[in-house]
């Protein structure tokens, strides 16, 4: 199902992006070497039910996972990619972390992830890899108007990577939101310009480029969740709630946001 977001709304996306990304930019603050990611569950947890919203994860239970996700926050460190779950592990120097978030305010879901490298170390490759991402991310959003269809956002975002030297995998991309924090349309990370859904002001968008060192395979913990990279590779991820408006995408769930440029 495609939902088309009225005025009241999209009002409601705003409080909710707004929120993700101010969480999101807490838990980076707070994670140093050291940090339990347990700690980082539970810090996700007083942070959303402290505003008063919910966890679009706690009770999640899709096919691509093992029962209810039963946690807050994804933590994906190093190989892991998408949905780590959080689990007693200590970050150290130099760990490349995921933290991924979806929650409802209102009744409507916003979704975002960040990567980031803790401590001091500045591994180059990582750096680049989640830099990869974050570019790629920008270029979805630059092409992501109204009348654009969403093979034009898969194009851009799979031009950034592919240039950067990454293989994409299709498994997994970006998807539509609304009430709920997956819908259609689907928004891979790779695809062809014209092709696709028509995107109309009104409609939420998740865009998430990911991406692993080495190779595009994915393995699958054996906790039922955590998604690797096939070889051991590092990895990264961004994602980024939109609203499609009439003058083009509008960044829902950058932290602080307190004025209307987006
Ligand atoms: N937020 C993820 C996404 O970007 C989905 C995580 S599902 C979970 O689509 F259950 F693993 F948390
Ligand atoms: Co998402």
């Amino acid at each position: 199902m495609i939902e088309i977001l009225d005025a009241e709304q999209l009002a409601q996306a705003e409080v909710t992006g707004r929120l993700v990304g101010d969480i999101l930019q807490t838990l980076r603050e707070r994670c140093a070497v050291g940090t339990n990611l347990l700690d980082v569950d539970r810090w996700a947890k007083e942070l959303i039910l402290g505003a008063g919203a919910t966890s679009c994860y706690v009770d999640y239970a899709p096919s691509f996972g093992r029962g209810p996700f039963g946690h807050y926050i994804c933590t994906s460190v190093n190989d892991a990619v998408l949905h780590g779950r959080p689990h007693d592990a200590q970050l150290a120097d130099g760990d490349l972390l995921s933290l991924d978030l979806a929650v409802t305010l209102g009744g409507v879901a916003a979704d975002a992830a960040i990567s980031f490298v803790v401590g001091e170390a500045r591994p180059p490759r990582s750096l680049a890899m989640i830099d990869a991402t974050e570019r790629a991310l920008a270029a979805g959003i630059a092409v992501a108007g109204p009348g654009a269809r969403v093979g034009d956002i898969s194009h851009a975002i799979g031009e950034v990577l592919t240039a950067a030297g990454y293989a994409v995998n299709l498994q997994f991309g970006g998807h539509g939101i609304g009430s709920t924090m997956h819908q259609d349309p689907h928004v891979a990370n790779a695809g062809r310009r014209g092709r696709g859904y028509r995107l109309r002001p009104g409609l939420l968008l998740a865009l998430e480029p990911w991406v692993m060192a080495d190779t595009a395979e994915l393995v699958t913990d054996s906790d039922g969740w955590t998604l690797r990279s096939a070889t051991g590779c590092r990895t990264a991820h961004t994602e980024h709630t939109i609203a499609i408006t009439d003058d083009g995408a509008r960044v829902l769930t950058r932290p602080g946001r307190c004025t209307a440029d987006g």
